[in-house]
């Protein structure tokens, strides 16, 4: 692949969020494509791509090595930021993990709580977002896109103040709804709460009428939108 002509628009969404002023972190790199894309387009000067299991980042080194960018992307085994220096980091991406374990790796990164953090779950997007409120963050923007199911990617920065949220904000985020992937994507969630609050009805629980009317709060999210 060219790392020129990066194509899959959740990756391309989070390096849209990338400010480029230092070393971008890419925290599960897998393949390495994020930090290849943004080192060869010159988003950023250098980057960090690192790993916890040895197979992806080998995968990694050799992608980095076929882009003639050894010089510029280290590679780190690392679980989270753990095994990574802060100096000079301004960008943090986790991208393509569930929700918790994104949250269970910021709860661990304190070094690096200055910089921006770009974040992309695969699940429970409603769990990170409570416990970026519950932990200092604020999710300054976010996206959503579709390549064939929707995805979210937020930007997001330690603040070190709390913030106050419904339980239809953990569902929402900081999307706007204005647009046809906001919608879709805000849309696809309510679907996920209707299903749960409707076989909730079907075994008599006292919770259902819960998930049912945050189902319709998104749907008129939405709507406004
Ligand atoms: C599905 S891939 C995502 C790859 C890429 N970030 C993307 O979004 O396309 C998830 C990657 O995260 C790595 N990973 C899982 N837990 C991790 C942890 N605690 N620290 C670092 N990497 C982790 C896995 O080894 C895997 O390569």
């Amino acid at each position: 692949m060219s790392f020129k002509e990066l194509t899959d628009k959740r990756l391309l969404a989070c390096a849209s969020f990338v400010s480029g002023g230092g070393i971008v972190c890419d925290v599960g790199t897998d393949h390495a494509y994020l930090p290849c894309y943004l080192v060869k387009n010159g988003v950023c000067k250098r980057a960090v791509a690192a790993d916890v299991n040895p197979s992806p980042l080998a995968a990694a080194k050799e992608n980095i090595q076929r882009a003639g960018l050894e010089d510029k992307i280290d590679t780190v085994l690392s679980d989270g930021l753990d095994g990574i220096s802060p100096n000079g980091v301004t960008d943090v991406v986790i991208a393509g993990m569930g929700g918790e374990l994104i949250a269970d790796i910021l709860g661990r990164g304190k070094a690096f709580f200055s910089a921006r953090f770009i974040l992309q779950p695969m699940s429970k997007p409603e769990r990170l977002r409570q416990w970026l409120w519950e932990n200092g963050f604020e999710i300054a923007c976010e996206r959503a896109c579709k390549e064939e199911i929707y995805y979210t990617v937020m930007l997001v920065k330690y603040t070190g103040e709390n913030s106050a949220y419904t339980a239809a904000q953990c569902y929402i985020g900081a999307l706007k709804g204005d647009s046809g992937d906001d919608k879709g994507y805000i849309s696809k969630q309510a679907e996920r709460l209707r299903k749960k609050g409707e076989g909730m009805k079907k075994s008599g629980s006292a919770q259902a009428q819960k998930y049912l009317q945050l189902a319709e709060k998104l749907d008129r999210y939405i709507k406004q939108g």
